[in-house]
C-alpha cells in the first residue's frame, strides 16, 4: 500500500473539515421531517402555517446562496465558510429555544442561509484545496458527509421522540450545535484558498500554503498554472464567457433533483402509505434508506476519479431509470405489497448515491475558471434549490392527482433525458486541473 505523505495528510484534513458543511446541510434539511409533526400539534398550525415552517429553511437557503456568490469573492472563502458554520450555530440554539412559532421560523430561516451558504462554499473549497487526480474523490467525501448529516438527523429525531415527553422538536434542533461548534473550531486551522489569495494578489502567501500541501515540484508546478491563468483572465470575467459550463452546470443541478431523489427520503412513509405498508414499519425503511445512500456513496469516493464523471453518471443513471419505471409499473398493477417495491426503491438510492449525488456537485464545481467560480457555481446551486423547492410543493399533489405510477415515470423521463445529456453533452473531466479545464471550457472573450 503506498504510505501517504505529511502533505496529503494536511490536505486530507482540510477537506474532510469542510465537508462538515455538508453534515450541516444534510441535518438541516432532515431534521425537520421529525420535528414537524410535534410542532404542528403543539402550535395547532393550519396547512398554511406548516408549509411555511417546512419552507421557510428554503426561503433562507435561496437567501444563502446569493449572499455567498458576493460574500465569498469579496471577504474570501474562510470568513464565508466560518459565518456559514456560526449561521447553523445560532439556528439550533434559536430553534430550539424560541418562544414561539415566529421565532422559530425566524431561527429556521437562518439554519436556511447556513444551508445555502455550505452548499456553494463546502464544495467549492473541497474543489480548490484537492490536488487534480484526486479532486473527485474529496468532493464524493463531502456529499457522503451530507448522508451521514441525514441519518444522524433520523436517528437523533427517533431518540428524542422515544425518550423527551415533551416537546420532543426543541433537542432535535439543539442537537445541531455539537457538529457545528465542532466545524467552527475545526475551521479557524484551515488556511485561505490559495487560489483566492492569487486572486487578491497574495502571491507568497499562497505558495506558501501550496507548499504545505503538495509535495515540493507539484507545488511549484500548481502555483505557476494558477498565475498564468490569472494573468491570462485579469481579474474579472463574465458569466457569457462560461456559457457552455453553466449550462452543464444548471441542468446537471435541476435533473439531479427532477430525479425525485428527495420525494424518496423525505416523502418515503407516504410512498409506503400509499403502497399500503406505512406505519411503523415505514420509520424503519426510512433508516434503511438512509444507511443505502451513506453506503454507496463510497463508490464514488473510489471510482470517480479512477472511472471517470460520465462512467459513474451513466451507469448510475441506467439504473435509476430501470427502478423508476418499474417501481410505476408496481403501482400501476397493484403489486405494491411484497417486498419488490423496497428493493426497487433501495436500488434507485443505490444508484443515486454513487452517481447525480456526488457526481453532480464534482462536475458543478470543477468545470468554472476561478475568476467566475463562485458566481457561476452559485447560479447552478441556486438552480438546484429551486428544483427542490418544486419537487417539494408538486410531489404531494402529484401523489395525489395523477397517483404514484405517473409521478414515478416521470421522474424517470426526466432522468433519461439526464441520461442523454450526460452521455453527449458532458464532458468528462477526471484528472484535469482547475486551470486545464479553463482550455475546454471558456469560451473566446
Ligand atoms: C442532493 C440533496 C439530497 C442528497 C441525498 C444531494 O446530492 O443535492 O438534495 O437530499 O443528495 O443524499
Amino acid at each position: 500500500m503506498r504510505t501517504i505523505t505529511s502533505a496529503e495528510k494536511r490536505t486530507n484534513l482540510i477537506c474532510l473539515t469542510v465537508a462538515i458543511g455538508g453534515l450541516l446541510f444534510g441535518f438541516d434539511t432532515a431534521v425537520i421531517s421529525g420535528a414537524v409533526v410535534l410542532i404542528k400539534t403543539q402550535y395547532l398550525l393550519d396547512t398554511t402555517r406548516e408549509g411555511w415552517l417546512v419552507s421557510s429553511g428554503l426561503v433562507g437557503c435561496i437567501a444563502g446562496v446569493l449572499v455567498t456568490g458576493v460574500l465569498s469573492d469579496r471577504i474570501g472563502r474562510k470568513r464565508t465558510i466560518l459565518l456559514s458554520a456560526l449561521a447553523f450555530f445560532i439556528s439550533g440554539i434559536g430553534c430550539g429555544f424560541a418562544g414561539g412559532f415566529a421565532g422559530l421560523v425566524t431561527a429556521r430561516i437562518v439554519g436556511g442561509v447556513g444551508v445555502g451558504m455550505a452548499s456553494v462554499i463546502s464544495p467549492m473549497l473541497i474543489a480548490e484545496f484537492s490536488p487534480a487526480d484526486r479532486r473527485g474523490r474529496m468532493i464524493a467525501y463531502y456529499q457522503l458527509a451530507i448522508t451521514v448529516g441525514i441519518l444522524l438527523a433520523y436517528c437523533s429525531d427517533a431518540f428524542f421522540v422515544a425518550t423527551v415527553a415533551r416537546e420532543a422538536w426543541r433537542p432535535m434542533f439543539v442537537a445541531m450545535v455539537v457538529p457545528s461548534g465542532l466545524f467552527l473550531l475545526l475551521l479557524i486551522k484551515i488556511p485561505e484558498s490559495p487560489r483566492w489569495l492569487v486572486a487578491r494578489g497574495q502571491n507568497e502567501k499562497a505558495l506558501g500554503i501550496l507548499n504545505k500541501l503538495r509535495p515540493e515540484d507539484a507545488a511549484a508546478k500548481e502555483f505557476s498554472e494558477v498565475l498564468d491563468a490569472a494573468a491570462r483572465d485579469k481579474g474579472r470575467m463574465s458569466l457569457s464567457a462560461v456559457r457552455l459550463p453553466l449550462l452543464i452546470g444548471i441542468l446537471l443541478a435541476v435533473f439531479q433533483q427532477f430525479s425525485g431523489i428527495n420525494a424518496i427520503i423525505y416523502y418515503g412513509p407516504s410512498i409506503f402509505e400509499a403502497a399500503g405498508i406505512g406505519g411503523s414499519n415505514a420509520l424503519v425503511f426510512q433508516v434503511i434508506i438512509g444507511v443505502i445512500n451513506m453506503l454507496f456513496t463510497i463508490i464514488a469516493i473510489r471510482w470517480s476519479d479512477k472511472y471517470g464523471r460520465k462512467f459513474l453518471l451513466t451507469t448510475g443513471l441506467s439504473g435509476i431509470i430501470l427502478s423508476l419505471l418499474l417501481c410505476g409499473v408496481l403501482f400501476y398493477t397493484g403489486h405494491t405489497g411484497g417486498i419488490f417495491l423496497l428493493v426497487l426503491l433501495l436500488l434507485y438510492i443505490a444508484c443515486f448515491a454513487f452517481s447525480l449525488g456526488p457526481v453532480t456537485w464534482i462536475i458543478i464545481n470543477e468545470i468554472f475558471p476561478t475568476p467566475v467560480r463562485v458566481r457561476a457555481v452559485a447560479v447552478c446551486t441556486m438552480a438546484l434549490w429551486i428544483a427542490v423547492w418544486l419537487v417539494g410543493q408538486f410531489f404531494p399533489w402529484m401523489l395525489a392527482t395523477w397517483g404514484a405510477a405517473v409521478t414515478f415515470w416521470l421522474f424517470a423521463g426526466f432522468s433519461l433525458v439526464n441520461f442523454v445529456f450526460s452521455w453527449r453533452v458532458v464532458k468528462e473531466t477526471r484528472g484535469k486541473t482547475l486551470e486545464e479545464m479553463e482550455e475546454v471550457f471558456v469560451s473566446p472573450h
